[in-house]
């Protein structure tokens, strides 16, 4: 079998494809092990189930770097201590920027909660319910300087439930946790 790829997960939220990853590494259903956690969010609920999974976290506040480019940096170097080879954002909310692009050039990917290229950014759950679609979904793409246009790699059709935002969000997470582990194997395995 081959070795396991070392991968840095990004997330600031309430982490549950981050905790899938996790799980699925430990199981070995995943040929991957997560080397760091990083996360923009200090009180993150991600960060209670890293340390619960004996993840090393590292917490690193924009506000407290003068550039973009300084906050990358430091990212970076935690990146390279702890040997990351690939980047998964898993609900990271921010941008990512020229330093960790040009680090890690077509190896950062992300999941997204529609049918790209519909319903980019924020809360796209909400704004494909408010739109009236019947059917959204989730996409596992490589991340370039846009917001949620790099290279789609996977999709998946999700009904919209009832018209509803929590049910609707509920059966994408679902689908996600499964999406993202399936697509990860097999860009590791290339
Ligand atoms: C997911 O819906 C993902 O697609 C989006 O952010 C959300 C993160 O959820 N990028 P969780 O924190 O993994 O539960």
């Amino acid at each position: 079998m081959n070795q396991k790829m070392k991968i840095a997960v990004f997330a600031s939220g309430s982490g549950s494809n981050f905790a899938a990853i996790e799980e699925a590494c430990r199981t070995g259903e995943l040929n991957a092990e997560i080397v760091l956690m990083v996360t923009n969010k200090p009180d993150a609920f991600v960060v209670e189930r890293a340390e619960k999974g004996s993840i090393p976290v590292a917490t690193f506040r924009p506000k407290d770097f003068e550039t973009k480019d300084a906050y990358e940096e430091s990212i970076l170097h935690a990146l390279q201590e702890a040997g990351a080879e690939w980047l998964v954002l898993a609900g990271y909310m921010r941008l990512v920027g020229p330093v960790l692009l040009t680090a890690y050039p077509s190896r950062i990917v992300n999941i997204h909660p529609s049918l790209l290229p519909s319903f980019p950014g924020k809360d796209a759950i909400g704004k494909a319910v408010a739109h009236g679609v019947k059917v959204t979904g989730v996409t596992v793409h490589l991340v370039d300087e846009g917001m949620d246009t790099g290279q789609i790699l996977a999709q998946h059709a999700v009904r919209v439930v009832d018209g509803n935002p929590d049910k609707t969000a509920e059966a994408i997470h679902a689908v996600e946790h499964d999406l993202y582990k399936e697509t990860l194997n097999e860009l590791f395995s290339r």
